[in-house]
C-alpha cells in the first residue's frame, strides 16, 4: 500500500468530484451576476487608517488626498502587494466635495483632488491595479457629503465614466428601511446598465440587522459582498467581537458565501498600532477561514517586514482565494479554545485553532483528525502542514490519529490538510 497525493487521483474520482462542484452549484443561492469577485476581492481601503481627514495643510501625508492614493498605487506594484493579489486601490467616505456640481454631478474636492477622479483612475490603471470609490444609499454619506439618495443612475454613470472599478456603497442618512433595500437593489441594476464591470460592495446587512433578519438570499443577488457587523478598529477587542459575531450567525450567513457574493467582515488592520503579532495572526487566519475580502487598511510606506509577511503569505492568500469558494465556520469551542475549518478544493481542509485566553502563556490543544471535516478531511489520511504563525511540514497523519499544538494567548494555529488516496497494488 502506498500513499499519493490528491493530484494524482483517477479520472473517476475527478468526474464525482466535478460533479458534486455543478450540483453546489446549482443549489446555493444565485449570485450577482456581474461575473465579478469569484474569489474575494483583495485590495487596499483607506478607512480605518485614515479616517476622513482633511487637513492637507497640516497633515499632508495623511489626509484623504490623490496623492495618497497615488503613493499607495506605487507601493503596491513596487513592494510585491500586487503580485499576491492585492488589485482594488479604493477609496472611502470623505473623497467628495461639499456639493454636487452644476450638472448634479458627484465631484471630487478641488483642493485635495485637482486631477480629479478620472485621471486618477487612468494611474491606478496605468499600474495594472483597480481603483475602487465609495458612495451613500442615503441622503448623506456617514461623513456628511453629499448621499446618492435621488440620484442612482447618475452616480452610477459618473463613476463608470470615470473608470471606477468597485463602489462601497454605504447605508447612512436613509428615511426608511424601504428606501435603503430599494436603494441597494437599485443600484446594483444602475452599475449594471452602464456596461463597466463594477465590484459592488454593501453595507445593507449591517443597517438592517436592528430593525429585522436580512434576507440574504436577496443580498447576494445584488451584492459582492456585504459587511454584516460594526466597523472594525485597531484593537483585539473589535476583531474578537468580529468573530464572535460571524461564529454566533453563522448558521445564517455561512451557506450565502460563493464565488461572486461575500460576507465582509471588514477591514483587515495588520500593519497598524492596536494587534500584538499574535493577534494580527488570527486576523489573517480567521480571515482566510472566513472567505472574507481582504482589504488592508495600514500605511504601505511604514509597515513592518513581519506584518508585510504576513498580509503577503501566499499560502494563506491561498486558503482565502481558494476556488472552491466556501467559507468557514467555527466547528468547536470549549475551555477557552476554538476550532475552526473550511472546505478547500481538491479536498482539502483549512483548520485554525484559537486559544482565546489572554492570561499565561502558550497552551497546548490536542485534535482529533477524526473530528475535522465532518469525519472525512482526513480519511483514511493526510498531509499536514501547520501554515501560521511559521510554516513547518508537520508530514502525514491517519485518520485514527490526533494532532497536538502549542497555541499563544490570543493567538492562532493554521494548518492546510492535503488529501491523500490509498493505491491499490495489483
Ligand atoms: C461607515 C462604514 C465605514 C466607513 C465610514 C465612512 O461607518 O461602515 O466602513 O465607510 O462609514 O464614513
Amino acid at each position: 500500500m502506498k500513499l499519493r497525493s490528491r493530484d494524482q487521483r483517477p479520472g473517476w474520482v475527478l468526474m464525482f468530484h466535478f460533479l458534486v462542484l455543478v450540483l453546489c452549484e446549482i443549489l446555493v443561492a444565485r449570485a450577482l451576476d456581474n461575473g465579478l469577485a469569484r474569489t474575494p476581492t483583495m485590495g487596499w481601503l483607506h478607512w480605518e487608517r485614515f479616517l476622513c481627514n482633511l487637513n492637507c495643510k497640516e497633515e499632508p501625508d495623511s489626509c484623504i488626498s490623490e496623492q495618497l492614493f497615488m503613493q499607495m498605487a506605487e507601493l503596491m506594484v513596487s513592494d510585491g502587494w500586487k503580485d499576491v493579489g492585492y488589485e482594488y486601490l479604493c477609496i472611502d467616505d470623505c473623497w467628495m466635495a461639499p456639493q454636487r456640481d452644476s450638472e448634479n454631478r458627484l465631484q471630487a474636492d478641488p483642493q485635495r483632488f485637482p486631477g480629479g477622479i478620472r485621471r486618477l483612475a487612468n494611474y491606478v490603471h496605468s499600474k495594472g491595479l483597480k481603483l475602487g470609490i465609495y458612495a451613500d444609499v442615503g441622503n448623506k454619506t456617514c461623513a456628511g457629503f453629499p448621499g446618492s439618495f435621488g440620484h442612482y443612475d447618475l452616480d452610477a454613470q459618473t463613476f463608470a465614466d470615470w473608470g471606477v472599478d468597485l463602489l462601497k456603497f454605504d447605508g447612512c442618512y436613509c428615511d426608511s428601511i424601504n428606501h435603503l433595500e430599494n436603494g441597494y437593489k437599485y443600484m446594483s441594476l444602475a452599475l449594471n446598465r452602464t456596461g463597466r464591470s463594477i465590484v459592488y460592495s454593501c453595507e445593507w446587512p449591517l443597517y438592517l440587522w436592528p430593525f429585522h433578519k436580512p434576507n440574504y438570499t436577496d443580498i447576494r443577488q445584488y451584492c459582492n459582498h456585504w459587511r454584516n457587523f460594526d466597523d472594525v478598529s485597531d484593537s483585539w477587542q473589535s476583531i474578537n467581537d468580529i468573530l464572535d459575531w460571524t461564529s454566533s450567525r453563522q448558521e445564517e450567513i455561512v451557506d450565502v458565501a460563493g464565488p461572486g457574493g461575500w460576507n465582509d467582515p471588514d477591514m483587515l488592520v495588520i500593519g497598524n498600532f492596536g494587534l500584538s503579532w499574535d493577534q494580527q495572526v488570527t486576523q489573517m487566519a480567521l480571515w482566510a477561514i472566513m472567505a472574507a475580502p481582504l482589504l488592508m487598511s495600514n500605511d504601505l510606506r511604514q509597515i513592518s517586514p513581519q506584518a508585510k509577511a504576513l498580509l503577503q503569505n501566499k499560502d494563506v492568500i491561498a486558503i482565502n482565494q481558494d476556488p472552491l469558494g466556501k467559507q468557514g465556520y467555527c466547528l468547536r469551542k470549549e475551555d477557552n479554545t476554538e476550532v475552526w475549518e473550511r472546505p478547500l478544493s481538491n479536498l482539502a481542509w483549512a483548520v485554525a485553532v484559537r486559544n482565546l485566553q489572554e492570561i499565561g502563556g502558550p497552551r497546548s490543544y490536542t485534535i482529533t483528525i477524526v473530528s475535522l471535516g465532518h469525519g472525512v478531511a482526513c480519511n483514511p489520511g493526510c498531509f499536514i502542514t501547520q501554515l501560521l504563525p511559521v510554516k513547518k511540514e508537520l508530514g502525514f497523519y491517519e485518520w485514527t490519529s490526533s494532532l497536538k499544538t502549542q497555541i499563544n494567548p490570543t493567538g492562532t494555529v493554521l494548518f492546510r490538510l492535503e488529501a491523500a488516496t490509498i493505491v491499490q497494488k495489483n
